[in-house]
């Protein structure tokens, strides 16, 4: 098949694209290779195997002479959750409008489409006491009482980049769901080699990488009880290239799918897997802040995934992040001012707490 994958040279792009390939598979990129993701746009470009065409998702142009390929992938999108506070509009732009020039495409194709949402739909994860609903923003605690998120759960986002992730998953059900294939997948934290490690609106992971090299304490936001579900690339990549091989039913709607490792894991220990997996040992600091689209909880429930019989998540939350942190460790791009600044930009903007 002639795959187009919309932001392919992007760090799960580039993963999907080298997996494809090895199917047998030809892929084109179409991204703008953004200079805030990579530091190196050549690099990039002569990394992707196979046409990259530089242009904007968002753009109308951009799909006019575009050739009609077999299936989308549509990955491209503006990723920061912080930064989506203060850059709205863009957010709102790339997001959504991009998604829906590429799901345009793929029906004018007549081709199914796979389109990336994020675990920001549901906004913070749901918390149950005494079998009652807890308001987002009470701590429920960690034994029991939080519930993880399943697709069918309200859309609850509490940043921009969330709420765009959700409008997106309209757009698509609106243009395409009753004409081609659509799968929409949520992944919660995705972590793996080729991540970003200069964007400071990336994860928390690449933030612990450039302290550690910097050698310098890693800084956790609160108690560090806070839950996140982190998910290796190659899980996601695998789910993803089954969607292409088992394509929804039309009849049925977009085939809504998490994806995650399915088990909570609390910042502190994240910390403790990359000061283990580090050639250094530095200790762990709180700090008292909250930047605004935070939540404190997140887990992905994986049942449907297995009803289904798609690739369930083979990596353990510990090997990811050793993974990242070796594969990491000798490339340049890190740096702990960056996401000082970056941090710095929030508080000047009113962003934290
Ligand atoms: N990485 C994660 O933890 C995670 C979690 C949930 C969802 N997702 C979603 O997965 C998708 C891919 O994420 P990623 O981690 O690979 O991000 P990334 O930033 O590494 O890659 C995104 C790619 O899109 C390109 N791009 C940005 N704006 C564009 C535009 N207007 N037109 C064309 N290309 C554009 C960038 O140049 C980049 O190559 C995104 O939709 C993201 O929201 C990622």
């Amino acid at each position: 098949m002639r795959i187009l994958i919309t932001g392919g040279a992007g760090f799960i792009g580039q993963h999907l694209a080298a997996k494809l390939v090895s199917q047998g598979h030809s892929v084109t990129a179409l991204d703008t290779l953004d200079d805030q993701v990579h530091q190196n746009a050549k690099q990039a470009q002569q990394r992707f195997p196979g046409e990259v065409v530089r242009a904007d998702v968002a753009n109308s142009a951009t799909w006019v002479g575009l050739c009609p390929h077999d299936a989308v992938i549509h990955l491209a999108a503006e990723t920061g959750t912080a930064q989506s506070m203060y850059e709205q509009d863009h957010y709102w732009r790339v997001n959504v409008d991009g998604t829906q020039f590429a799901a345009e495409a793929a029906v004018r194709w007549s081709v199914p489409i796979i389109s990336l949402s994020s675990r920001a739909v549901y906004g913070e994860g749901r918390r149950l006491a005494d079998g009652e609903e807890l308001p987002a923003g009470i701590d429920g605690g960690v034994d029991g009482t939080l519930v993880p998120s399943a697709e069918d759960d309200e859309h609850r986002p509490v940043s921009v980049y969330g709420e765009t992730k959700s409008q997106a998953e309209n757009v698509l059900a609106a243009t395409a769901a009753d004409k081609i294939p659509v799968t929409i997948i949520r992944p919660q934290n995705v972590i793996g080699r080729g991540q970003a490690l200069h964007n400071p609106y990336t994860g928390v992971l690449a933030a612990f990488l450039a302290r550690l090299k910097d050698k310098l304490p890693l800084i956790v936001y609160g108690d560090g009880t806070q839950t996140r579900d982190f998910v290796h690339v190659e899980d996601l990549v695998s789910l993803i290239a089954w969607s292409l091989e088992y394509p929804a039913s039309v009849q049925e709607g977009p085939r809504i799918l998490n994806c995650g490792s399915g088990r909570r894991t609390t910042l502190k220990e994240l910390a403790l897997f990359a000061i283990q997996a580090s050639p250094v040992d530095v200790p762990l600091e709180h700090a008292e802040i909250r930047r605004a689209g935070d939540i404190d909880h997140a887990c992905a429930d994986l049942r449907r995934l297995k009803s289904i019989g798609a690739p369930m998540p083979r990596w353990s939350t510990k090997e990811a992040v050793a993974d990242f942190i070796r594969s990491s460790w000798d490339k340049g791009g890190a740096s702990s001012e960056a996401w000082d600044a970056a941090l710095q930009e929030l508080k000047a903007r009113g962003l934290t707490e």
